[in-house]
């Protein structure tokens, strides 16, 4: 049986959409967004994916809005979470009641260079490497056991938009990876710690993904 995902969005959903084109093992039950006019939203309509849009304005305070939001996802009752470019914190008390279902996207190699602007802060480093990676979401911000990563080379010339579009190109495949992974159970979180069968680590190594144990 399919795995039954929501995706949480902000704005452009460009992970979202791969999410969607590359969806095999899972099925993407509904999108929701704390930004009534998120682009991202549009690519869940075109495919026909119930969306959810929770405008701050409808609730008196941002804690209202994010707990509109965990009870939509509640009674949506989906097999795993995943943030695609959600821009609110996740309540450590909902992240509880998740327990090990809640994955998210970043634009780094994780735990280096954790929020926001990621790119600017890899230049500004001169580092060599850098590359995205999906994992697990605990209390932190951008922390949480880490599933998987992609990882490209820094290059003379680069700039925030050249560097930033060749680690998004590298997001589009590694999260419908992971999660897919995930869906066929070749890939869990156990005790804490990320697990792979022996035919994710093969696939993560003709993909040229990195894991982690
Ligand atoms: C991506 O870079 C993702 O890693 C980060 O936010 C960005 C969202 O982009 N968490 P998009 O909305 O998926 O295009």
């Amino acid at each position: 049986m399919d795995l039954d995902i929501v995706v949480l969005i902000s704005g452009r959903g460009s992970n979202l959409k791969s999410l969607i084109d590359k969806a095999k093992s899972y099925s993407i039950k509904a999108v929701i967004s704390n930004k009534p006019d998120a682009p991202g939203l549009g690519f869940a309509r075109e495919a026909a994916i119930p969306a959810f849009a929770f405008d701050r304005r409808d609730y008196g305070s941002v804690k209202e809005q994010k707990q509109a939001i965990w009870k939509k996802i509640e009674e949506l009752s989906p097999g795993l979470v995943a943030l695609a470019g959600f821009m609110l914190i996740v309540d450590a008390e909902f992240i509880e009641r998740c327990s090990g279902r809640i994955v998210n996207i970043h634009p780094s190699l994780l735990p280096a260079y954790p929020g926001l602007d990621t790119h600017r802060r890899v230049l500004d480093a001169k580092e060599a490497r850098h590359g995205c990676s999906v994992h697990y979401v605990d209390g932190g911000v951008d922390t949480g056991p880490l599933i998987a990563q992609a990882q490209c080379d820094c290059s003379e010339g680069d700039d925030v938009e050249k560097l930033s579009s060749r680690v998004l190109a590298l997001e589009h495949e590694l999260y419908p990876w992971a999660i897919d992974a995930i869906a066929r159970k070749l890939i869990w979180l156990e005790n804490g710690a990320v697990k792979y069968s022996p035919d994710a680590r093969l696939e993560a190594a003709e993909r040229g993904f990195r894991i982690f144990s």
